[in-house]
């Protein structure tokens, strides 16, 4: 045997005991829950760069609690550790942590999301911003989203949208559909006169959102990333065309902006400002559209439920002087069922199906310790389908809600928009898309499914195959 041959022989097996002793160290870094004398919560990282990433991110075809949570929840508890793309994470399924989480925003814990998703949305944007500057920057979007807006101004405008889309769709019976009203609002853009090209952008796109941060062509993160480019690049043409236009009459998102860039000490800069829009567009766009599709199953699925839901709001048109004026206020206030449907839909589709956060302090919960610094992972759908708040809770039932106030601020039962300082600022707005769409919907038309529509959990809720119908329009 030559010497050669030996010395690449020891090499091999030299890296092959290093591999495998990293790999061991990895594995059990998070096992045995026990980190100089404090009792972590246990777990496992799962493989070596790849922790589990793939077990998380494995489809699950039923409404149930997704196999990765339900497992460890099964084996661990409702607080323990886990390594998805890239990052050591805590993971709570357990509503105490959750409310206090929440409802500590920038005391105990802090905004945190991995580093996928904050370069697609930007250095800049509102997830990033503290403090007086995130306060700041939710009062502008309130501005055009908040109460005042819906009341006076979206009502209309939502309506009126819901009502061309569903007009459209006798042509195309695809429910996959865009609401145009948001990006109006914002930028006044018309997607449909400019052949949808905004919308293209945003793509193959929620696939990259939460994903290991490598730019190579051909992963969707990369995708991603190409997206962002590409509506950044729309936004930016259109600011500085607006900047040196003259006044308008109707108040979008860039005028406010420019209104707060002219100041004399303004609190915010322009990459503040598109990174803000850039944010807003893709919200609006991905969960309002993936909420309607969800109702628009379960509806489909339970005619009891439509049927109850029709009645409220043929009730609503037969009070009318003009059957087809606008819905007024008093009656999008009235819908009782309708925002028992909408809550009933969110509780199950679980659209933001992860909520990120840091710990800004040791925190000692349930006999763990999660130390200073640790990256946190709330699961809103581990609240909403707990059994011994919600009976029979894989079960679309609207009429559970009935007894129970609105959730309106979130809870720790009910999470869809999350919760404390950082409650999602377009709630109210999305709801009031859902309720006139659903208005338009059951008082004009009807449909029939084309297709089955299966719901697929990764663990955020989507339509594989899409969900098609055919809409008829009533006589
Ligand atoms: C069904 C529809 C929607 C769902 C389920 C949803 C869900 C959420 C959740 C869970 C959060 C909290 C994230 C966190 O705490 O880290 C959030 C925040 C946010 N949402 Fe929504 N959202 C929806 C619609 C919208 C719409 C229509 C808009 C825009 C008009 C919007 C804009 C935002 C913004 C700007 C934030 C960040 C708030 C902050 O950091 O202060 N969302 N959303």
């Amino acid at each position: 045997m030559s010497m050669h041959y030996l010395a690449a022989l020891s090499a091999v097996a030299l890296g092959a005991i290093l591999l495998l002793r990293s790999a061991f160290k990895w594995m059990n870094g998070a096992r045995t829950g026990k980190d100089e004398g404090r009792m972590l919560p246990p777990g496992s990282r799962g493989l070596p760069l790849l922790g589990e990433t793939l077990e998380f991110f494995a489809a699950s075809p039923t409404l149930e609690l997704v196999p990765f949570f339900k497992r460890r929840l099964e084996r661990f508890g409702p607080i323990f550790r886990t390594n998805i793309v890239g990052e050591d994470l805590i993971v709570s399924l357990d509503p105490e942590l959750n409310a206090r989480v929440l409802q500590q925003e920038e005391r105990g814990f802090q905004i945190w999301y991995p580093s996928s998703f904050m370069r697609v949305f930007g250095d800049d944007n509102i997830i990033s911003a503290l403090g007086p500057l995130h306060r700041h920057i939710r009062n502008l979007v309130l501005r055009l989203f908040g109460p005042e807006a819906l009341r006076l101004v979206l009502l209309r405008d939502v309506q009126r949208s819901a009502r061309d889309e569903l007009r459209s769709w006798l042509d195309h019976p695809d429910v996959e559909m865009i609401f145009a009203v948001t990006a109006k609002k914002l930028i006044s853009h018309d997607d449909a006169a400019s052949g949808g090209s905004l919308w293209k952008c945003f793509d193959a796109w929620t696939k990259g959102l939460l994903s290991f941060p490598l730019c190579v062509p051909g992963t969707a993160f990369y995708k991603c990333m190409q997206g962002r480019k590409n509506v950044m690049k729309i936004l930016k043409q259109q600011l500085d065309e607006r900047r040196n236009t003259a006044e308008r009459r109707t108040v979008d998102f860039f005028d406010l902006v420019i209104d707060e860039l002219n100041k004399p000490d303004p609190i915010m800069n322009e990459n503040i400002a598109l990174d803000l829009l850039f944010l807003l567009l893709f919200a609006s766009h991905e969960t309002t559209s993936m909420g309607l599709t969800a109702i628009l199953k379960f509806l489909t699925d339970n005619p009891k439920a439509l049927q109850e839901l029709t009645e409220e709001h043929e009730k609503i048109v037969e009070t009318r002087v003009d059957p087809d004026s606008d819905i007024t206020w008093e009656e999008y206030k009235s819908m009782r069922f309708t925002s028992h449907v909408i809550h009933e839909s969110l509780r199950l589709a679980n659209i933001a199906p992860v909520v990120f956060r840091q710990a800004n302090q040791d925190v000692y919960i349930k006999g763990y310790t999660i130390p200073e610094g640790s990256k946190i992972m709330i699961c809103p759908s581990a609240a909403h389908l707990n059994s011994k708040v919600y009976e029979d809770p894989t079960a679309f039932n609207p009429w559970r809600w009935k007894d129970t106030p609105e959730p309106v601020g979130g809870s720790k039962d009910f999470m869809a928009f999350g919760g404390g300082l950082r409650l999602c600022v377009g709630a109210d707005f999305a709801k009031l898309q859902m309720a006139m769409f659903i208005h338009c919907l059951v008082t004009k038309y009807s449909w029939k499914p084309i297709s089955k529509g299966t719901m697929v959990f990764y663990p955020g809720l989507r339509f594989p195959e899409g969900f098609h119908i055919q809409l008829l329009a009533k006589a």
